[in-house]
């Protein structure tokens, strides 16, 4: 064996030996009822994520390297896709995924300035933002209240001739309707875009959520499905979209080489490019105005150990959904209960329970209570976009359009919390949850 290969071997088995007596013991700490705190998410890993991490510093590529490669290979291999990016976020991923389509290369499908995107009020800023950074006008419309998703009814009123895309999120993990969206675009030549940063391993159909649209995206911030820290993913099955993310995330460049290699085109010195000289080199020639939305190679190394172990996070969800449900389903009288998208089969991202209009408690009370036993709470995120502080500055009617009131995602904003299913969570620490939330509501019976 020669020096490099026995170093590594040595290292990784010190690895293992840390893994094993700094990170399971506390994970095998004894779960005590009201002392241990119960997160809401996190990361769930074991040694082989520390040593690929260890392993790629070690090689000290840094930046896209085996790992990335082999990550985006496996990842589009596990959701049936044919290009996976890697990006540093599932908010550059949702950038990215906008901005693609603003493309010249689109032509006339291509999003202009002043030109309407349907999307929700409900859930993550950063489904938003990139309409509104570019200067598009987001479209808003309502959800139904027990599958959090966008309300099929509003979709023709939504859309005006300026509509170009539909860019929306699985809201808590739960497939929107797939169908009838898919329906509308192709109808009305929109774009999709499925932000899945919430819901990787969802199927609408028998199909992952993600796939159906004309690009998905993912995050990989820790509370998510997987985790690689920071990092997100865009994925699509079209071959332009493919070509633009690559140039739009690696600096707008029009070359295509991974990094440390020249000439992957053949013809890097003898091509014609706008009016620059003939042959200027195509590692400079610039398609699209670009980011650098990479991310590093460390991440990718943690995500391909964490991908072997996603359909596994993604049956634990699951179960756990099915635990907390099957404990409090009898509380129909206080809670609006979250129901699966008809034909879907959500990946869960949390619990969420709606409080039902003229209870004794409100969500505050609720969640005071549950927080000061340790379990921990969150709401849908942003709740009514509108309502937040960076809708100041938009004027109604100019720079966005609401269809209606959004009376549910008002509600939600309102009465909803949600809690912890994560494949780390304790099974007792489900239990405990389940019992404290009819501690509480026993209190009003
Ligand atoms: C639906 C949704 N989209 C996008 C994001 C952004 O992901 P990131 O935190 O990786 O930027 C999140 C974050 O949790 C999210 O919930």
């Amino acid at each position: 064996m020669n020096t490099e290969k026995h170093l590594k071997k040595e290292i990784f088995k010190k690895v293992k030996q840390y893994f094993a007596e700094v990170h399971q013991t506390a994970l095998s700490a004894p779960f005590i009822e009201g002392k241990s705190r119960i997160n809401y998410a996190g990361r769930v890993f074991n040694e082989k994520e520390l040593i690929n991490l260890i392993d790629s510093s070690l090689d000290f590529w840094l930046t896209y390297g085996k790992y990335s490669k082999d990550f985006e290979k496996k990842f589009a291999e596990y959701l049936g896709v044919r290009w996976v990016y890697l990006v540093n976020s599932g908010s550059s991923a949702n950038f990215l995924a906008f901005y693609a389509l603003t493309s010249p290369l689109l032509k006339e499908r291509k999003i202009n300035r002043g030109d309407e995107v349907i999307t929700l009020a409900v859930g993550f800023p950063t489904t938003v933002s990139p309409i509104v950074q570019y200067g598009a006008i987001p479209v808003f419309v309502d959800i139904e209240l027990e599958t959090f998703n966008i309300d099929i009814t509003q979709l023709d009123e939504a859309w005006s001739p300026k509509t170009k895309a539909i860019m929306i999120a699985h809201t808590m993990g739960n497939p929107f309707n797939l169908k009838a969206v898919k329906e509308f675009c192709d109808k009305n030549n929109l774009w999709l875009i499925e932000d899945n940063c919430d819901a990787l391993g969802s199927k609408f159909d028998g199909k992952f959520t993600g796939t159906w649209g004309d690009i998905g995206t993912s995050s990989f911030y820790p509370p998510h499905h997987m985790t690689t820290g920071e990092g997100g993913a865009v994925y699509t099955n079209n071959s332009l979209m493919k070509k633009i993310m690559l140039s739009m995330r690696d600096w707008g460049r029009d070359c295509w080489c991974e990094s440390g290699v020249d000439n992957t085109c053949k013809a890097r010195f003898t091509q014609q490019f706008g009016t620059l000289p003939f042959g200027y080199d195509h590692k400079y020639v610039y398609s699209h105005f670009g980011f650098n939305l990479k991310a590093t190679e460390m991440q990718a190394a943690i995500g391909v150990a964490q991908l072997e172990k996603l359909p596994d996070f993604v049956e634990m969800r699951k179960n756990n959904f099915n635990k907390i449900y099957q404990g409090l389903k009898d509380l129909k009288e206080y809670f609006i209960f979250p129901k699966p998208t008809s034909n879907s089969d959500p990946s869960w991202f949390g619990f969420m329970l709606t409080l039902k209009n003229g209870l004794k408690f409100s969500r505050n009370d609720i969640v005071g209570y549950l927080e000061s036993h340790n379990i921990q709470t969150r709401n849908l995120f942003a709740g009514n976009m509108l309502r937040q502080p960076t809708f100041n500055t938009l004027k109604k009617g100019i720079d966005y359009r609401v269809v209606g009131d959004l009376p549910n995602t008002d509600k939600i904003m309102n009465d909803s919390f949600w809690i912890g299913i994560y494949p780390g969570m304790r099974q007792e620490a489900i239990r405990y949850s389940v019992k404290m939330i009819r501690k509480f509501v026993k209190k009003y019976d």
